[in-house]
């Protein structure tokens, strides 16, 4: 499958944890990535050509911080200017259907700190919601992201290591067409613990 990574870092140069994945991306083959603050660094989108880049794609990843619980600006700006009516959805908006929608997430807080009991309140996979009905709306198949908890604590030493092996792996088997998407679909979230469940 041909996918497709939007990745979205405001402060790229201070990022350790989405540098590591970066990094992994760089080492497969037949991946599309696009670094949307370097592209378009005054949010001038070129619909067109992003909407091009859409149609050749399989799977698209939008690759990101956690940021108040939401995504880096210019993801919401690509959305609103690229997911047109017409296109994505709406009238004759058919041109994304079946394709694949999912994410690549690093949250600052701990596992913990997300759900009823924890202090973020809600767990991440409600947090996605918006990202996940606008797939739907868009005749997208929906996938469980790839997600990084406790980010901070593991700029430290070896932490990343793990993460970013995992979303090596996690490229590598969509690209080759080996996630079992029911697997990952029972799980809230796919994590480098969890990978060997959904890769068959
Ligand atoms: C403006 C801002 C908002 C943030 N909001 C959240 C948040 O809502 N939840 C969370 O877990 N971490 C949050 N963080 C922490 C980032 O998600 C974390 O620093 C990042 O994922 C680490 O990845 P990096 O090393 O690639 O920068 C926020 C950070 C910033 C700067």
């Amino acid at each position: 499958m041909r996918v497709l990574i939007y990745q979205a870092h405001p402060g790229a140069q201070h990022s350790m944890a989405n540098k590591a994945m970066n990094a992994a991306t760089q080492s497969v083959e037949g991946i599309e990535f696009v670094d949307l603050y370097a592209k378009y660094p005054r949010f001038d989108i070129d619909v067109a050509a992003e909407q091009e880049r859409l149609l050749r794609s399989d799977v698209i990843l939008f690759q990101y911080p956690l940021f108040w619980y939401s995504t880096p600006s210019i993801i919401k700006e690509w959305q609103d200017l690229v997911l047109e009516h017409g296109f994505a959805y709406g009238t004759g908006g058919d041109k994304l259907a079946d394709k694949i929608w999912s994410m690549g997430i690093t949250c600052g807080a701990p596992e913990d700190a997300y759900g009823a009991d924890g202090y973020n309140g809600f767990a991440l996979r409600t947090l996605l919601t918006p990202m996940e009905q606008t797939a739907r709306l868009c005749h997208m198949q929906f996938l469980s992201p790839y997600v990084l908890y406790g980010a901070l604590a593991k700029r430290e030493g070896h932490g990343l290591s793990p993460h970013a092996e995992g979303w090596r792996r996690w490229l590598v088997a969509l690209r080759d067409d080996q996630v079992s998407f029911e697997s990952a679909n029972a799980l809230d979230v796919v994590q480098a613990e969890n990978l060997n469940e959904v890769i068959q």
